[in-house]
């Protein structure tokens, strides 16, 4: 069996941190959400794994390298536009040849991984399965219709869902998914929908087996998601040792401060990770914070929040919650009258003060 990781698209709800990064390298608790994922396709035993990118493809290049660091063997297929998932199945045919496969979506995070999964869709012997999540937002997905739980329709993201069963981004499939790539059309929003191929299965009486997921699953294309998925594993963690603390630091819980990181007079209640070489003063940081490497947090207190690397707060009143911050970022009281708030922000930014 194969893999095939997507790691294309565009990542438009996570502006503006995608105009300058891929959103699959946005990383949770410290490593890209597109690690969990290749993690995830190597522990179910797949090492032969192709990674579809578009736009983006140097920057996945550069964090994926050739595979060696992650046990398996990349192969690299490069997607001109985004013009869908099955659109990217499609290109990947010369990789796939006529093997099964997994294909997993490089912005999905899903609990316990897929060893299970792979090993139940060899053991059933059908020609795809799918996997299904209970949600409360059914309409931003796709949907799954089941009667006497056999898939009778599968609807992209309908305005009016049937049922609060949302297809999960990782599907299995045997050479059967050819015949339907190729003969789907563009939706409305002109992309070959993964959905609509899977429902030509259906129709054309090929065996589409439905497996309701019942841990946790995330689609972190949204910073409410991000920040979810965020703490949904750091809740995982195991606490590790307190280095890099001074005797006026303490740290409460689950808590993994990284090789060099700096504590000195604060507090960290975890679940929480402090990166590499980050400098944290006089704050408080967490719970369920990401601070990434190189930081400094100076004079602070922030919470259920992320920060990217090389990233600077200082000096901020009031408590900072629920926020993403991105690279290089530096955000610190202006030194000089008159008291203004001055901001330099890039498009699609949100701000919310006091
Ligand atoms: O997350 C689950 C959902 O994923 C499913 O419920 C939907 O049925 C499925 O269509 C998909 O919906 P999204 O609108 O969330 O897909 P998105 O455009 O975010 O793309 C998913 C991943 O695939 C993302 O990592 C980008 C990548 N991608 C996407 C497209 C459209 C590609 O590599 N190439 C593409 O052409």
């Amino acid at each position: 069996m194969k893999g095939l990781i997507l790691s294309g698209g565009k990542g438009t709800r996570l502006r503006p941190l995608t105009y300058t990064r891929a959103k699959q390298l946005v990383p949770v608790a410290n490593k890209p959400v597109l690690f969990y994922g290749v993690e995830a396709i190597v522990a179910a035993g797949i090492r032969r794994i192709g990674v579809v990118v578009g736009e983006t493809k140097d920057e996945i290049r550069e964090a994926l390298g050739d595979g060696s660091r992650f046990g398996a063997e990349f192969t690299y297929i490069e997607q001109g536009d985004p013009l869908g998932l099955a659109h990217a199945v499609l290109i990947s045919e010369p990789f796939l040849k006529r093997e099964p496969f997994v294909m997993y979506l490089g912005d999905n995070l899903i609990a316990d991984g897929i060893a299970s999964l792979v090993e139940e869709y060899r053991r059933i012997g059908c020609n795809s399965q799918i996997l299904l999540a209970k949600v409360p937002n059914p309409e931003q997905f796709g949907v799954a219709e089941l009667s006497d739980g056999t898939v009778i329709r599968l609807t992209e993201k309908p305005k009016e869902p049937r049922s609060n069963l949302a297809l999960v981004g990782v599907y299995m499939f045997d050479d059967t998914i050819w015949d339907a790539v190729k003969s789907i059309r563009p939706s409305a929003r002109n992309e070959l929908e993964i959905t609509d191929a899977i429902q030509w299965l259906i129709d054309h009486g090929r065996s589409v087996h439905p497996h309701v997921v019942s841990g946790w699953w995330k689609d972190t294309g949204k910073v409410e998601d991000m920040l979810e998925a965020n703490r949904i594993i750091l809740d995982t963690f195991l606490a590790s040792g307190a280095e890099g603390l001074d005797e006026g630091s303490r740290v409460e819980g689950k808590v993994v401060i990284e090789p060099g990181a700096q504590i000195y007079a604060s507090t960290i209640r975890g679940p929480a990770i402090i990166g590499a070489g980050t400098e944290i003063r006089a704050a408080f940081v967490g719970p369920y914070t990401s601070i990434g490497p190189g930081c400094r947090i100076e004079r602070c207190e922030i919470e259920n929040s992320i920060v990217l690397e090389g990233s600077a707060l200082e000096r901020i009143p009031g408590r900072i919650a629920d926020s993403l911050i991105g690279k290089h970022v530096r955000i610190h009281p202006g030194a000089e009258r008159p008291r203004v708030h001055r901001f330099l922000v890039s498009d699609n930014s949100e701000i919310g003060i006091l």
